[in-house]
């Protein structure tokens, strides 16, 4: 099950938990709030037949899915690539991830400038909205497993920070300016 909080300012190992002292939970509903980041709970036994998950891509429109394994073993230069996807940056595009095995860390501003850790793992499905700052890093397992989804042909570039001049950008400041409404 997700669980997020805010981080401390320790710039030790990117993979560590970085709670606050003391730590600093935030609950999905506030997450939302705040962030515009979305939360979907996934069976991960079930999933290719239950219908839930067949459910969110048709009402969102995701028509492209893949999958990808992030893990020393699969990935050449392993601790250089972890530190590229820990490098600040946004999308024209959401950013849609289905944990199916492992974990990791999604970070994402909040609208005062101040990282939220969101720790994933099997079952979780996150909405990383478009212009929002964020990263992403691997934990101490070393291990993440996962599904891509996209609304027509995938675009996977970052735009790293600063890129506040972006329409994605502006259009994300508008809505956390407005307040998130559920979809
Ligand atoms: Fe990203």
């Amino acid at each position: 099950m997700v669980k997020a909080w805010y981080m401390d300012s320790d710039t030790n190992d990117q993979r560590l938990e970085h709670h606050r002292n003391p730590p600093q939970f935030i609950g999905l509903q506030d997450l939302y709030a705040i962030t515009g980041v979305e939360y979907f709970n996934i069976n991960v036994e079930t999933y290719t037949t239950d219908g839930v998950l067949e459910k969110i891509k048709k009402d969102r429109g995701y028509t492209y899915e893949d999958e990808i394994t992030c893990s020393k073993d699969s990935l050449p230069n392993y601790e250089e690539k972890i530190k590229s996807f820990y490098e600040e940056h946004l999308h024209t595009d959401e950013e849609i991830r289905l944990v199916l095995d492992g974990s990791g860390y999604f970070d994402v501003r909040d609208g005062d400038d101040q990282w939220i850790r969101i720790a994933v793992s099997a079952g979780d499905m996150i909405v990383i909205p478009s212009g929002i700052y964020h990263r992403f890093t691997l934990d101490t397992n070393n291990f993440i497993h996962a599904k891509r989804f996209f609304i027509g042909e995938p675009v996977w570039l970052p735009y790293n920070r600063p890129a506040d001049d972006m329409p994605a950008r502006q259009d994300y400041l508008h809505k956390l300016k407005e307040g998130f409404v559920a979809a």
